[in-house]
C-alpha cells in the first residue's frame, strides 16, 4: 500500500513505470513478427493471375470499378450468407494493389466468378439497366470495341515478380501467347491451364475473332473467388 502511494504521488515515476509496462506488452506482440517470413497463411489454390486476367484487373482499376465495389467479404453472418465464404488474406496476396475497399454502392465482387455466364457479364457491362432495371451502374459499351493492348505484357509480369508475385521465367516467356490463347476458343489451352489452373478459357465478349478489353475484364471477373476450394480449407462455422 505504502509503495503504491509513493508511486502514485510522483507523476514522473508513475509515467516511467507505465511506459515500461506498456513496452513489455508491445514487445511481446511485436517481436515474434520479426522471426516469421509472412503473416499470411498460405492457402492451396491461390496462384498469380494469368496474363489476360492481369490485364483485365488493370482495366478494372482504370475504370474505377473499385469506387463502387469492394472485394472483401467480412466474417459476419449476413455477409457470408449473401456472398459466400469470408475472404482470406492469402486470396489477395498477389494483388498489387489489393482491391479490398469498404465502399459498396454495388455488391461485393470477391466471389462473383462463376456466378453469371460470360454473356450476362457482357450484357451487364454494356448496359447494366438492360439486366437490372434499377441499377445505378454506368454503362461500359466501349470495352467491347477497344482492341486489347498487349505488347508490354511480359514486362508487366516481370514487374509483378519484382514485388513478390512468383511468376516463373516460363510464365513470362509465354505471357503474350497465353494472353491470346485464353480468349481464343480454337486454341489448345492445356499448357495455359497447367500454368494457371481454373482459368476461364474461350471467347468472353461474344466476338470470337477479336481480342478486346471486354475479353480481359470478363476473364478477370470470372476468376474472382474461384481459386480456392473452400470445402478443403476450413469449415464455414459461421453458417451453422
Ligand atoms: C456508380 C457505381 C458503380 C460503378 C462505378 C460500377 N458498378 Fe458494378 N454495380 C453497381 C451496382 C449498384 C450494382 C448492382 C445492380 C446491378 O447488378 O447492376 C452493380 C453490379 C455489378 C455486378 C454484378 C454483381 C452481382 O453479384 O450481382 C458486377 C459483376 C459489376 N457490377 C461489375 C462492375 C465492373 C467490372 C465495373 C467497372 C467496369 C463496375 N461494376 C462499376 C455499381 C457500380
Amino acid at each position: 500500500m505504502i509503495r503504491h502511494e509513493t508511486i502514485e504521488r510522483r507523476g514522473l515515476l508513475l509515467a516511467l513505470l507505465i511506459l515500461i509496462t506498456v513496452s513489455i506488452g508491445g514487445l511481446v506482440e511485436i517481436v515474434p513478427l520479426f522471426t516469421i517470413e509472412s503473416t499470411i497463411e498460405p492457402v492451396q489454390g491461390v496462384r498469380p493471375y494469368s496474363p489476360l486476367e492481369l490485364v483485365g484487373r488493370n482495366i478494372y482499376i482504370r475504370e474505377g470499378c473499385y469506387v463502387c465495389h469492394s472485394q472483401m467479404i467480412r466474417p459476419f453472418r449476413d455477409e457470408v450468407e449473401r456472398y459466400g465464404h469470408y475472404s482470406l488474406a492469402a486470396e489477395s496476396m498477389y494483388d498489387h494493389p489489393f482491391q479490398w475497399g469498404s465502399k459498396r454502392t454495388g455488391p461485393d465482387l470477391a466471389r462473383v466468378g462463376g456466378k453469371y455466364s460470360n454473356e450476362w457479364h457482357v450484357a451487364h457491362l454494356v448496359d447494366p439497366q438492360s439486366v437490372v432495371p434499377e441499377s445505378v451502374m454506368p454503362k461500359y459499351p466501349f470495352l467491347r470495341e477497344r482492341e486489347l493492348e498487349v505488347e508490354d505484357i511480359a514486362a508487366h509480369l516481370e514487374t509483378n515478380r519484382l514485388v513478390g508475385v512468383p511468376y516463373t521465367d516460363e510464365m513470362i516467356a509465354a505471357a503474350a501467347e497465353d494472353l491470346r490463347n485464353q480468349a481464343d476458343p480454337e486454341a489448345d489451352h492445356e499448357a495455359l491451364l497447367a500454368r494457371y489452373p481454373k482459368a476461364a478459357v474461350g471467347d468472353f465478349d461474344g466476338q470470337p475473332d477479336r481480342l478486346t478489353e471486354m475479353d480481359a475484364l470478363v476473364a478477370y471477373l470470372q476468376v474472382l473467388g474461384r481459386m480456392v476450394d473452400f470445402s478443403a480449407v476450413t469449415p464455414t462455422q459461421l453458417r451453422q
